[in-house]
């Protein structure tokens, strides 16, 4: 089966590893990579994969409904993988703003478009973080309660509940 896939936060550290992975594992996936280049992008971890037909990248940000929903409507897009994040705790205990606007608002943007399109799958990706910490030996489960200790993982755990209500309200 072939799909339109769109990777937000692609040219970033997991994102991009992510995209060099579906194109392996899928070559016949058309990847849209949405990517605002910020300080943690980087184009030149898909050096390899520009000149490919099925692969397309987009400048812009998550936060952006007008570009979101022109995305999805030009490549047909049928799944998003959101990668796109402000990702690091201590920025986010400098700079707290700018994580509730990308993974907060960022997220409910993407619900949006993906409700209003009629997307067959949403996958967010969250992070340990939203449950706090471990002691030294331990591990976290899905039913952990959420914790979260800095600015960073509070707005991916309120990202993350974004996630959960849209799938039990909207399905
Ligand atoms: N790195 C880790 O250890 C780790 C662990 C658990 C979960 N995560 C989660 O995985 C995801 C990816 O993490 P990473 O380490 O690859 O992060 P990263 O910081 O390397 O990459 C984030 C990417 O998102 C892009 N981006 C930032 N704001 C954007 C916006 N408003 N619109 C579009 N793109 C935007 C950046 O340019 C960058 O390319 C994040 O959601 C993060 O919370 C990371």
């Amino acid at each position: 089966m072939n799909m339109n896939i769109l990777i937000t936060g692609g040219a970033g550290f997991i994102g991009s590893n992510f995209i060099h992975y579906l194109s392996k594992e899928h070559p016949t996936y058309n990847i849209v990579n949405m990517d605002l280049l910020t300080y943690a992008g980087n184009l030149h971890n898909l050096d390899d994969l520009k000149d490919k037909a099925n692969y397309n990248f987009v400048h812009g940000n998550i936060t952006n409904q007008p570009l979101v929903e022109q995305v999805i409507r030009k490549y047909q897009i049928e799944t998003i993988v959101n990668f796109a994040a402000e990702s690091h705790v201590d920025r986010s205990i400098l700079h707290p703003q700018i994580f509730v606007e990308t993974n907060v608002q960022g997220t409910l943007v993407l619900l949006e478009a993906a409700k209003k399109f009629e997307l067959r799958k949403f996958i967010q990706i969250s992070t340990d973080e939203v449950y706090g910490s471990l002691g030294m030996t331990g591990y976290f489960q899905e039913t952990t309660p959420l914790a979260p200790n800095s600015p960073y993982a509070a707005s991916k755990a309120a990202s993350d509940l974004l996630v959960r209500s849209y799938y039990q309200t909207y399905n």
